[in-house]
């Protein structure tokens, strides 16, 4: 039976000369592929009280929005700048092949909602960071960070270790 890590496809140089880049797309297209990945995150959210799952546009809304689905819990969108329409906090940062600024509506969340954050991957924990910085702007406490994969190299665990962290695969 395959793994999860055999459905992801790794290309070297890409985007940029000398980053190795791990490509969801070969989970996606794969019928077993995508339901090992949903099953598996799901798994690390047994038992976990939250109230709200929030990914990172583009790659975390594919996967947290199944979770949100399937646990009946709202998904909020964290999304690029620019695109969400109503009044947003915002946080610019650095990833591991460039930099970017995010947003949140203000009003998704309560003060005290306990969330669970979705990204496919962690790298240097730039963007994930700056996600619960907006979170935390809003009155929300971060319960969890899960990844499918998590490039330990680049010690993004390490910067985020106030945070508890699941990742399905990880590559050292
Ligand atoms: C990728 C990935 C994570 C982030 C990880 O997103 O999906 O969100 O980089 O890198 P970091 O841990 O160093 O911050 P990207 O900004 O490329 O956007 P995309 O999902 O829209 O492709
Ligand atoms: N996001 C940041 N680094 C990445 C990598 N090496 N592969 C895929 N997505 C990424």
């Amino acid at each position: 039976m395959k793994k999860l890590e055999d459905y992801v496809i790794s290309i070297p140089d890409f985007p940029k000369p000398g980053i190795i880049f791990r490509d969801i797309t070969g989970i996606l297209e794969d019928a077993d592929g995508l339901k090992l990945a949903i099953d598996s995150l799901q798994k690390e959210l047994e038992g976990l009280d939250f109230d709200v799952i929030a990914g990172t546009e583009s790659r975390g809304f594919i996967f947290g929005m199944p979770l949100a689905y399937n646990l009946h819990k709202p998904f909020v969108p964290i999304r690029k700048k620019g695109k969400l329409p109503r009044e947003v906090v915002r946080q610019s940062y650095d990833l591991e092949y460039g930099s970017a600024t995010i947003e949140m509506h203000k009003d998704a969340l309560k003060p005290g909602q306990k969330v669970v954050l979705v990204d496919d991957l962690i790298a240097t924990g730039g963007t994930i960071e700056a996600a619960a910085k907006l979170v935390e702007q809003l009155g929300g406490e971060v319960v969890k960070m899960l990844f499918v994969m998590e490039l330990a190299g680049l010690k993004g665990r390490e910067r985020l270790s106030r945070y508890d962290i699941s990742s399905a695969i990880v590559y050292e």
